[in-house]
């Protein structure tokens, strides 16, 4: 049997060629060596109190982008975290067992409270139970998470742990990272940056159109070019030949490291090559994310799919909890 690996998606932003390049590449690998389990994490983002339209529409441009990169719903298990209302009740069971002192402690909860401080609702409070209800519910054995999630998943596991104890079981299996072998592609911002990421505006998106990807390729920090053959490239230099690496031809990438070690660069050529080359890796992803964005059929029979499947286990999952807890039915 395969083991259960599982990841949740907040449905917020875009993504970006990093994004593309780190984790959803190797979420597409999950799905063909582990039995995969994603999900939309749509009640997760009602902390932030979103309106109802906003609400769905992130939720179907997240589905829409991660089908379009290639995320599969005959592999894996792919499903709307509210489609899963079972989900929703073993959150309520753990809540019983989760302690105001340790949640007000974590530091996602600290962090959001200084950023909403008008709205430190009790969802923010409880988040990481929420979480560990996501991952319990399937006894997922692995979750793929980030450095900003490792506390969150630590807390996944006290809960498990703290639940086999109370009733004197060994029910939860306590989840573990699960680390990608091989190493992420970090893709570098275009701002001199290291990484390419949401918050800093730094970011390639897939559904940029041809005339953003070449304003913001324009707009790439450089610095004033190599007057000395054959000298050290500054980061937002290296971070421009990083990119070309992965989106142009080895022809073009060693044209213009010849051109910059001989001190002949000219960076606005460099980068109009660039722009273009990025242009034809992201126009049949951009128009797949469209395509798949606004076939309405397509994407219920996804949800309904992942719906169906995700609720063979977590049914099970939480009528045994049930018993365990006491309930009985007369
Ligand atoms: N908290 C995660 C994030 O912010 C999303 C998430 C919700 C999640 N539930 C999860 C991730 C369960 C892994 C497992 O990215």
């Amino acid at each position: 049997m395969k083991e259960i690996v599982l990841s949740g998606i907040r449905p917020t932003g875009n993504l970006h060629l990093g994004n593309y390049f780190g984790a959803v590449k190797n979420f597409v690998k999950m799905q063909e060596n582990t039995n995969a389990h994603f999900f939309i994490a749509d009640y997760h983002s009602l902390t932030t109190h979103p309106t109802p339209a906003d609400l769905h529409n992130n939720v179907r441009q997240v589905l829409a982008e991660y089908l379009a990169c290639g995320l599969d719903p005959e592999k894996a298990t792919i499903y709307i975290q509210s489609d899963l209302p079972e989900t929703a009740e073993l959150y309520l069971l753990l809540n019983m067992n989760a302690y105001l002192g340790e949640l007000e402690r974590t530091t996602s909860f600290k962090d959001k409270a200084r950023q909403q401080p008008q709205n430190v609702n009790a969802g923010l409070l409880t988040y990481p139970v929420l979480m560990a209800a996501d991952i319990l519910i399937h006894r997922a054995q692995k979750v793929p998470v980030g450095k900003d999630q490792e506390q969150n998943l630590e807390m996944a596991r006290k809960f498990a742990k703290r639940f086999n104890r109370m009733y004197k079981v060994d029910y939860f299996k306590e989840p573990i990272p699960y680390n990608f072998n091989e190493e992420l592609i970090k893709i570098p911002g275009l701002d001199g940056s290291g990484k390419m990421g949401k918050s800093e505006g730094n970011g390639i998106y897939l559904i940029d159109d041809e005339k953003t990807i070449r304003k913001k390729v324009m707009k790439a920090k450089t610095d004033a070019g190599p007057t000395v053959a054959n000298s050290e490239m500054p980061q937002e230099i290296i971070n421009l030949f990083t990119i070309a690496e992965i989106v142009s031809s080895a022809d073009t990438v060693s044209f213009f490291k010849e051109k910059y070690n001989d001190c002949s660069i000219r960076y606005g050529d460099f980068k109009k090559q660039l722009a273009e080359d990025i242009i034809a890796f992201n126009t049949p992803i951009r128009e797949k994310i469209q395509a798949i964005y606004s076939d309405e059929a397509y994407l219920k029979k996804v949800a309904q799919m992942g719906a169906e499947k995700a609720r063979i286990n977590a049914a099970k999952t939480l009528k045994e909890v049930r018993e365990i807890i006491g309930f009985k039915s007369f």
